[in-house]
């Protein structure tokens, strides 16, 4: 139960009519006043009283307290709730320890949700660009398969386009043996250089392209070759981070559904002509026209993607189609729904863009390739994993499966440099401040984890808990956090925000570390050891499971 809006419901109960109380009341900056209070003085208008005399009215309307409030006080124009603290938490507690080590998802609501995230670029490599994409795209997928969803992860590849001709004119000119990313990279580059000096090189590029199009089996079996290194590379991190896909549908999929989208949009009398090119005008909207095809009769971007959507309506059924991409697509994809919206397809308004800032890396340079100032997104992670064993080493030499933890530690702290802030900000990454066990950061979050396992390890809640020992303010503040666990994932999944429960998970944490440094969990006063251990099972659980769905591995010991 939330307990502020049933204590507002029941506030509420007691109101005059001629007043609306929705929104006033709070929880207690100060515990003396109550866990939870109602200032009178915006009501004094609507019923004509003093602040005073309203707090005073509701109080003596309180006769038929609910269970959970334990009294009210009338003080100074305030209405101050005292809860039974006693009661609150065994039903938080015996509720969250209910739920196990690892929360079960909800049960099936029976909807769809398609998440399309990371949707890397085929022999480009897979920078720390993609790193946002990739990771709340990839939480997305986890949170709403949390709440029941039937949630749908697409790799929305790009692998369609005219450089892939300049690819296979490169490799076949100067390629040697196995192609490798770095070796595309550089034949990539190369070929640009030089179509500068030779002109005939783009004419050769699009003969290949040609060929691609045209189904040519060499054309195609070196493409798909292209494709294979590509994901064989982006895999790996894939790896690493834990993220799934439930397809890897991209650009080229489209190749054979574009025809009847051209179709649909002439015969709805939406395409223009404009200098050669076909296009939905969109100026009564204020954005440029959406382009369709180009003169010589070629597909773009924006084609692929109303290609996309139609057929994902129809394949997956969604009741919402998510695009996690970077904020330089807005106009994209706003020209992309409206053009769906033009088209009369109502469900175009279940098509969401979820844009987020840039990342940069502070210090970067260590970490740039040789062709530009690409950083990858595995070197990053190494270096994260590099300095953990550094750390690991100097603080705890003896620990077992040290190379495992690091990685963990290493990989969360990236993977929360990314989650931990509201996504539409630019993020300057710095692997120092990422690897702080004493800041806002992945690691802190695993090492309280680590904690909590470290102190089970030595002693077990057992027999009947006394929930009085739970009532002081450090142990309650953990029973609220506990409290609103759900309601924390469902307000990330409404708003396409990880960060809010990563938020809520270091507000958790640092919590518990208050309560841990508060109070002697293991102690010979056996009646309070008990309760508090219970506690912290509770927490480490949450912690736990709450880590997962933000892609946090929780290591036991580090
Ligand atoms: N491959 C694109 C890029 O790297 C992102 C694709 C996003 N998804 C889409 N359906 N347009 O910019």
């Amino acid at each position: 139960m939330d307990f502020l809006q049933e204590t507002e419901k029941y506030i509420g109960s007691k109101c005059p009519p001629e007043a609306d109380i929705s929104g006033l009341v709070g929880y207690s900056q100060d515990i003396k006043n109550g866990d939870v209070c109602m200032p009178c003085f915006k009501l004094a208008k609507a019923l004509h009283a003093s602040p005073v005399a309203i707090a005073d009215g509701f109080k003596s309307r309180m006769t038929d307290l609910p269970s959970f409030i334990l009294k009210a006080e009338s003080v100074n124009g305030y209405l101050n709730i005292f809860f039974d603290r006693e009661a609150l938490s065994r039903s938080v507690l015996e509720f969250t320890l209910g739920r196990g080590e690892k929360f079960a998802p909800m049960p099936s609501n029976g909807e769809t949700i398609c998440i399309d995230y990371s949707s890397v670029n085929i022999a480009k490599p897979f920078h720390i660009g993609h790193l946002s994409t990739t990771v709340i795209g990839g939480s997305l997928y986890r949170i709403f398969k949390f709440l029941g969803y039937n949630a749908v992860g697409i790799n929305h590849l790009g692998d369609y386009g005219t450089q892939f001709g300049k690819l296979i004119t490169a490799y076949f000119k100067w390629g040697e043996g196995e192609p490798t990313m770095d070796s595309l990279l550089e034949l990539y580059v190369r070929f640009h250089k030089e179509a500068e000096k030779d002109e005939s090189l783009n004419d050769e590029a699009r003969m290949w392209f040609k060929k691609i199009e045209d189904g040519d089996s060499v054309a195609l079996s070196i493409f798909e070759k292209f494709k294979e290194i590509t994901l064989k590379e982006v895999g790996k991190v894939y790896d690493r981070l834990g993220i799934k896909f439930d397809s890897y549908d991209g650009e080229s999929f489209y190749n054979d559904k574009l025809a009847p989208v051209v179709e649909e949009l002439k015969q709805k009398n939406l395409l223009v002509k404009s200098d050669g090119a076909m296009v939905v005008p969109l100026d009564e909207y204020g954005m440029p026209p959406c382009l369709i095809l180009k003169s010589d009769g070629a597909s773009l971007y924006a084609t692929r993607d109303l290609a996309c959507a139609i057929y994902r309506k129809k394949h997956y059924d969604f009741k919402k189609n998510l695009y996690v991409v970077a904020y330089q697509q807005n106009l994209h994809f706003n020209q992309v729904f409206k053009v769906l919206e033009l088209m009369g397809y109502k469900w175009a308004s279940d098509c969401v863009h979820v844009p987020f800032g840039m990342v940069s890396i502070e210090g970067a340079g260590s970490l740039s390739t040789r062709s530009g100032n690409v950083v990858k997104l595995a070197d990053v992670i190494d270096k994260a994993v590099e300095k953990t064993k550094e750390i690991i080493a100097e603080k705890n030499p003896d620990l077992k499966d040290a190379d495992k933890t690091a990685e963990d530690i290493g990989v969360g702290a990236v993977v929360f440099g990314a989650l931990s802030g509201s996504r539409i900000k630019d993020i300057v990454f710095s692997l120092d401040k990422a690897l702080n066990f004493d800041g806002e950061t992945g690691p802190y979050l695993q090492y309280t984890h680590a904690r909590c396992c470290s102190i089970l390890a030595k002693a077990r809640a057992s027999g009947k808990v006394n929930y009085g020992e739970l009532v002081d303010d450090e142990s309650f503040a953990l029973i609220r956090r506990l409290n609103t666990f759900d309601d924390t994932v469902k307000a990330a999944a409404e708003r396409y925000e990880p960060s809010i429960l990563s938020r809520y998970l270091i507000d958790l944490a640092q919590e518990f570390n208050k309560f841990y440094i508060g109070h002697r969990i293991i102690s010979d006063d056996l009646s309070a050891m008990n309760a508090r251990l219970m506690l912290t099972e509770a927490v480490k659980n949450t912690l736990r499971s709450g880590m997962e769905l933000i892609l946090l591995r929780a290591p036991e010991k580090m």
